[in-house]
């Protein structure tokens, strides 16, 4: 037998028994005839000592061992002398008589505790040993446990596991594929699932009434501290439903994952229209653990004599409380951040609200001191408050003024990551514009059922039409997003119409779904959830990379295996992959 115990269990109550450990050495103290070793396994750690005095031979040797070394140790569990109250096993020590090396250890290259001295670089290059760490490890099992509870949850009430494939064929809508080339239909291509999405709504048609996955999806898009190529979702779909039992479905799932790991309860989850959410927060995913909301001011600041309000689509402003006091320094930094690319606002007005209640703002020579005044009223601004306004084409604007609320939240440390608040986003427009191919796109998927109150606009204003399209959103982060599908053919067939496909095309790309809808497809929907960012936004943290044993870098590159690589070109030649590469002649 390896071990009777783990590094995690021994306390009080073991004081006098013999015991075996396993483990790797975290750290080793010489203190004057004693030393003592910190022993650590996924379970904890546990202190041996070694007394000089009466074991000189094994106080030397263990004196020589390194950090990480794994070894094996027999000896007696023994009251601590110094108590540790942070640790569980912190009132005992094991008085050690043998230490067997089960393997030496390189010097690790970074140090395996909390508190790491790694780079993220080299963290990631050696992640197997970034895995040691309580911390990542803490973050591994809490993504394991999660999963056990969806598991068993939506197992309880009926929701049959089905995998899916994983070799698909390429679909155009969406985020790019990444391609899988087939040795044995040469020229053609297996694509990696954006998500099981067709798959499930089959799997309806095939009368399975509730399926789930957690299931690795794969996209090649832009990566983010929230979006991996590959990341893993809870993919759900129901038959017989509506968008209300869907939402419920799964407002119940998430209740019951907040009591069980977190301990919190809630009541109803707050639901708000995509058009409100644009309107009063700037994102289809906001952050309402803060108010903040956005006042829109173009009666009040547009026909006097600023030029860039009166030319503008849309002026909107926010009220940050107890910021009248900004000095010009944090006023510049404000505007600095508005102006950067990624925000992209050509610059910023400001309102300071004195504590004498007059007005200063950098519009001063354009407006009287009552002009101010009443845009202060109208943000429900006091003294010593600060209104911050942005104008411009509106989407724009709206957007910019979002990330300086999401900004401003973050200074006045309104954004607790103790604090969560849940909202269904509903009411999504059907289709998006872009200029750039000149065509709509759906904004969920071609497969989301129009509002059965806009199918009238569905020929003449697309972009007027709502979908059954629903989104719930976790202090800022988008969580997860479903919505009812389309089951019945002709409807398919006018959606595919509007986002450009003949006839044929729609046959050729999505035939066998909409094949399948003819053969009895029950009316049904689904949602599937960011099991990742679940991971993250439970415990508070932005990076969706500290809960995946194994992820990628912002490249999308495994720095550990080095991937992706070149391939042989023998590989190439069996796959029928002549390559062309940037540069070659
Ligand atoms: P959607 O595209 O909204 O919907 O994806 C669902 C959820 O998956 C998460 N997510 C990601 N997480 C990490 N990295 C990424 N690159 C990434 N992309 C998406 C988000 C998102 O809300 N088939 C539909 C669902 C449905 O209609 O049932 C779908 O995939 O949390």
């Amino acid at each position: 037998m390896y071990r009777t115990n783990t590094c995690g269990e021994l306390n009080s109550n073991h004081i006098g028994q013999k015991v075996t450990l396993c483990g790797w050495i975290q750290r080793i103290r010489n203190l004057g005839g004693m030393t003592f070793i910190d022993l650590r396994d996924r379970y904890g750690i546990t202190q041996l000592a070694f007394n000089m005095e009466t074991n000189t031979e094994l106080c030397e040797k263990a004196r020589n061992l390194g950090r990480e070394y794994v070894v094996q140790i027999k000896g007696k569990v023994a009251e601590r002398f110094n108590k540790n109250k942070n640790i569980p096993t912190g009132d005992i020590e094991i008085i050690v008589d043998n230490i067997h090396i089960l393997n030496a250890s390189q010097i690790p290259p970074f140090t395996i505790e909390d508190n790491t001295d790694g780079g993220d670089d080299l963290r990631m290059k050696y992640r197997y040993l970034d895995l040691r760490r309580n911390t990542v490890q803490q973050n591994i099992i809490f993504r394991h446990q999660l999963a056990i509870e969806i598991r068993n949850y939506l197992n309880n009430i009926d929701f049959l596991e089905i995998e899916t494939p994983f070799l698909i064929r390429s679909t155009p809508e969406g985020a790019r594929d990444f391609v899988v080339p087939s040795r044995m239909n040469p020229g053609q291509f297996y694509a990696l699932p954006q998500s099981p999405q067709q798959f499930k709504q089959l799997l309806m048609v095939a009368s399975m009434d509730r399926y789930f996955q957690i299931v690795r999806c794969f996209r090649d898009e832009d990566l983010r501290a929230d979006r991996q190529p590959e990341f893993t979702q809870i993919d759900c779909e129901m038959s017989f439903v509506t968008q209300e039992d869907v939402m419920n479905t799964f407002e119940n799932l998430f209740k019951h994952l907040f009591i069980k790991l977190k301990n919190i309860t809630f009541d109803t989850f707050e639901r708000i229209s995509y058009e409100q959410a644009m309107r009063l927060y700037g994102s289809d995913k906001p952050d309402m653990r803060f108010d903040m909301t956005f006042k829109e001011l173009n009666q009040l600041l547009q026909h006097k004599d600023f030029k860039v309000f009166n030319q503008a689509e849309s002026i909107i402003g926010i009220c940050a409380q107890g910021c009248g006091t900004y000095t010009r320094k944090q006023l510049n930094e404000l505007t600095d951040f508005v102006k950067r690319p990624q925000i992209g606002a050509n610059g910023l007005v400001y309102i300071l609200c004195l504590p004498d209640g007059s007005y200063k703002s950098s519009v001063d020579k354009f407006y009287t001191q009552k002009d101010l005044q009443a845009v202060a009223t109208h943000c429900q601004a006091k003294a010593n408050d600060l209104i911050l306004i942005l104008a411009g084409d509106k989407e724009k604007t709206q957007k910019a003024l979002g990330e300086l609320r999401l900004e401003m939240g973050n200074r006045l440390k309104l954004r607790d990551k103790n604090h969560f608040k849940p909202v269904w986003v509903v009411d999504f427009p059907m289709f998006e514009w872009d200029e750039e191919t000149q065509r709509y796109y759906a904004k969920h998927h071609p497969f989301t059922s129009p509002k059965a109150e806009d199918m009238e606009l569905l020929a003449s204003k697309p972009e007027q039409v709502r979908a059954n399209a629903y989104d719930l959103v976790i202090n800022g982060v988008e969580i997860g997003g479903g919505s009812i599908r389309i089951h019945q053919h002709h409807i398919q067939k006018q959606i595919f119409s509007v986002l450009g496909f003949s006839d044929e095309e729609a046959q050729q790309q999505f035939g066998f779904l909409m094949n399948a809808f003819e053969y009895g497809a029950p009316p049904h929907g689904g949602i599937a959830f960011g099991f990742d960012r679940m991971c993250a936004v439970f415990n508070g943290v932005e990076s969706i990379r500290d809960f995946i044993a194994f992820p990628k870098n912002n490249a999308g590159r495994d720095v550990m295996t080095n991937a992706p690589f070149e391939i042989s070109n023998e590989q190439l030649n069996e796959l029928f992959i002549d390559l062309k590469l940037p540069g070659d002649k």
